[in-house]
């Protein structure tokens, strides 16, 4: 058995070049937010032997098995435990002030979502819990139990953009208050029931990946990581961040967009006033998503998409004493 085999990380080499590319050879300090089971931070640390890396991860699990298969490392490898939102309090503690790169590789690892007690998967009829960090937080079943039918349906319709959000919300109200939800198996019935898929994905898919997202604050997380990424990132440093979800790529993309804008005055305004400097430059025109041969080796990589950016000096100084509109 591999180390791969517990999770095999998506688009590696085109994330191994995006992030390090301008390193190569030279001292540099990594953050990987998302270790996982070091399928990434593994190959940072033998392309680049002056790497220094810091990992996070708020699963105790996956951290304990990636201070094992990085340990070849030694003490280039620091590691804590604790959310990605956290990632300036985190690279303080590990005694750094700017960093050259920073990895979100977002979502849940093969490992989480194959485990059954884990509960996050409608595949096995484990407890319903799906807390990526299992010492702290609502469970997903203390959500269907407790929330508002107004917020499930909310949960439902945002986060699984599902077009009967309203009628599972419904019907969940209706059932727990009898019988409270505690299994996958339960609630996964209730999805099949309601939601009556024809062709698709099983009914199941969208509603445990929705109550996933709320229990974990999925898109929270990482709107908070990206703007700390902005105070940490030395200039030249890389952010490339990996989603599996069309509405973390959204958060990405205009994160990215905003960050790369040159001037922010309303459209037809003679002379900037605005004061703004672009913080990024964009690496990745488009996302990068995953080859045929990765295709057949990795069926999770199908909805990978991967973006990077630079951070950049104050790049529009000239632009603004001209008083010139990039708009
Ligand atoms: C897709 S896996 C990463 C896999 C890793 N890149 C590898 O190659 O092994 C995502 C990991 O990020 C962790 N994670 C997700 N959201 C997090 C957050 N907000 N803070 C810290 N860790 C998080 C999960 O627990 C999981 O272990």
């Amino acid at each position: 058995m591999t180390a791969d085999d517990k999770h095999i990380p998506v688009l590696a080499n085109e994330t191994l070049d995006l992030l390090m590319a301008p390193f190569d050879g030279k001292f540099c300090r990594i953050v990987d937010g998302t270790l996982g089971f070091g399928g990434h931070s593994s190959r940072i640390l033998e392309r680049n032997p002056q790497a220094r890396l810091l990992g996070i991860d708020r699963d105790r699990v996956a951290l304990n098995a990636s201070a094992e298969r990085l340990r070849f490392a030694g003490d280039r490898v620091t590691l804590r435990h604790g959310r990605f939102s956290d990632i300036r309090t985190h690279v303080q503690s590990a005694g750094w002030d700017k960093v050259d790169g920073i990895l979100l590789d977002i979502g849940v690892s093969s490992v989480q979502l194959d485990t059954p007690e884990r509960g996050f998967s409608y595949r096995f009829d484990g407890p319903l819990d799906m807390r990526m960090n299992p010492e702290s937080g609502m469970t997903a079943a203390d959500l269907l139990n407790q929330l508002p039918e107004d917020e499930l349906s909310r949960i439902f319709r945002d986060y699984g953009e599902i077009r009967q959000a309203r009628q599972l919300a419904r019907e969940i109200v209706r059932i727990r208050t009898k019988d409270p939800f505690d299994s996958c198996g339960k609630f996964a019935a209730v999805c099949d029931r309601v939601l009556k898929q024809r062709g698709g994905p099983p009914a199941p898919t969208l509603p445990f990946q929705a109550l996933r997202i709320a229990v974990n604050e999925e898109l929270k997380e990482l709107e908070e990581a990206l703007s700390a990424a902005m105070d940490l990132l030395a200039v030249g440093g890389r952010l490339c961040v990996i989603t599996f979800h069309s509405l973390e790529d959204r958060i990405v993309k205009h994160f990215f967009q905003d960050m790369a804008e040159t001037c922010k005055c309303p459209p037809g305004c003679p002379v900037c006033v605005c004061n703004w400097d672009a913080k990024l430059q964009i690496v990745t025109k488009k996302p990068v998503t995953a080859t045929e041969e990765e295709l057949a080796r990795n069926s999770r990589s199908s909805c990978a998409k991967l973006r990077a950016a630079e951070r950049i000096e104050k790049d529009n100084q000239q632009h603004k004493t001209e008083g010139e509109k990039a708009r």
